[in-house]
């Protein structure tokens, strides 16, 4: 049973400090604890920025809302997203509705294991590698693991070994020595890239082979998560429901990105839409995301949608499978205060709940984009949006931007220039 109810009608209508004392109040937290948030050095005092890159000279700002209606696994979420694009957040409160019923988006995640690879160049013949591994497979997790005690108590480690044998286009051979790690709740790229070094001079001892590179592998394989979303059909849609033609469209679009390479990028594009915004605003490494999730898009030798979408037993279901290598203890989630805000408005302490969540967001993402464009078009919604944005550049205050938007739809322009004649006329019937 879940204790909170991320339903939040109305929110996209209230002031940002409304929606924050809302979002604190969902959250169960102090809104004292959300001011990182809000506060003028964008939560990231220049103290603590100074010492996360090089040559640092300050920091770069871009906007955080908060996505509405998640329900995940039981749970009601509210999901902090940062983006500058507009209609993502709006598009997953929206999609987030109408996947809510029952349990909402089921997911399941697999044990967080990531891959370390030690590559060998010059390969010892065929059997060295494999049998050294049959033989010592204990001595090696109880020399990394050895290594690595807080990793062991908080119940992760080394988890096996093995080897595989590749052949450069070329026709050269080389071989490579993968290290399943349990990263428990870090994304892991420390404790691997540890492990691999630590373990090449052991092989260079045990075979005699030299060893190049010792690098964790971004494509997760084998730390994955499974989403499936479910809509009911009923003539005429509504708040919980598609109309069963809008349904079949949104099948049609899906089994176009699943057969052509030029849509699922644009259609995968779209998840990572709001995948990135969600790992943003969490401080995680979205870079290694997005090439994992590309590089599994074309695991099977072409490059397909991520998500799927068909109509089952008069439902719309949509069924989604991602690496994910997610932090929620170590990079910056310790140290950037806005990070740790976010993290208290989720509620979540366990990266696999936190990737559960993460996909979750994506396949709503993608439900609201593909719904769009089988019907309507972006256009007319992403329109709007720039209208928003035209009002706040014409100077119109926060109260003042809806009005400004609803003459400028009236008009059917999204200019500048409608923007600036709508607010002076707005101020002009005001004062008048
Ligand atoms: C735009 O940022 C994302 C979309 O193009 C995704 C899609 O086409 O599915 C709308």
């Amino acid at each position: 049973m879940s204790e909170r109810n991320s339903r939040l009608p109305g929110f996209s209508k209230r002031s940002a400090e409304e929606r924050l004392g809302e979002v604190a109040r969902f959250a169960g937290v102090d809104r004292a604890e959300l001011e990182p948030l809000t506060c003028p050095d964008n939560g990231l005092p220049q103290a603590i920025a100074a010492h996360m890159s090089e040559n640092n000279v300050g920091r770069f700002s871009l906007p955080l809302g908060f996505a509405t209606n998640f329900r995940v696994n039981a749970r009601d979420y509210v999901v902090p997203m940062v983006i500058e694009e507009p209609s993502v957040v709006a598009a997953a409160s929206f999609a987030a509705r109408l996947l809510r019923a029952g349990d909402g988006i089921v997911a399941c995640s697999t044990e967080p294991i990531m891959t370390g690879q030690i590559h060998f160049p010059e390969p010892p013949p065929e059997g060295v590698l494999e049998r050294c591994l049959e033989e010592r497979m204990g001595e090696l997790k109880a020399a990394l693991d050895r290594l690595h005690p807080r990793l062991l108590a908080a119940g992760g480690g080394f988890r096996e070994a093995r080897v595989r044998r590749l052949n450069h286009p070329d026709g050269h051979p080389l071989a490579v020595v993968h290290l399943h790690i349990d990263v428990r709740d870090a994304m892991g790229a420390n404790a691997v890239n540890s492990m691999a070094e630590e373990a090449a001079p052991l092989f260079e001892a045990w075979t005699g082979a030299r060893v190049g590179l010792r690098i964790l592998s971004n494509l997760p394989k084998h730390r994955r998560v499974h989403v499936e979303g479910k809509v009911a059909l009923a003539p005429g849609g509504g708040e919980s429901a598609l109309d069963p033609d809008e349904a079949r469209r949104i099948v049609e679009a899906s089994r176009f990105a699943e057969a052509d390479p030029y849509r699922a990028v644009t259609a995968n594009k779209g998840i990572m839409n709001g995948i990135d915004a969600v790992l943003l605003a969490t401080g995680q490494d979205f870079r290694a995301v997005e090439a994992a999730a590309h590089a599994f898009a074309a695991y099977e030798g072409r490059y397909t949608a991520l998500a799927k979408w068909r109509i089952e037993d008069e439902a719309l279901v949509g069924r989604m499978d991602l690496p994910l290598a997610l932090g929620t203890v170590g990079g910056i989630t310790a140290v950037h205060p806005a990070v740790k805000a976010n993290f208290k408005v989720l509620g979540v302490t366990e990266a696999t709940r936190f990737s559960e969540i993460v996909a979750a967001v994506g396949l709503a993402q993608n439900l609201a984009a593909t719904r769009a464009l089988a019907s309507e078009g972006i256009q007319r919604g992403h329109m709007r949006l720039h209208a928003r944005n035209f009002a706040v550049q014409a100077g119109a205050t926060e109260r003042e931007v809806p009005e400004v938007v609803a003459a400028m739809v009236a008009l059917g322009r999204s200019d500048q220039q409608a923007a600036i004649e709508c607010l002076a006329e707005l101020r002009r019937a005001r004062s008048g």
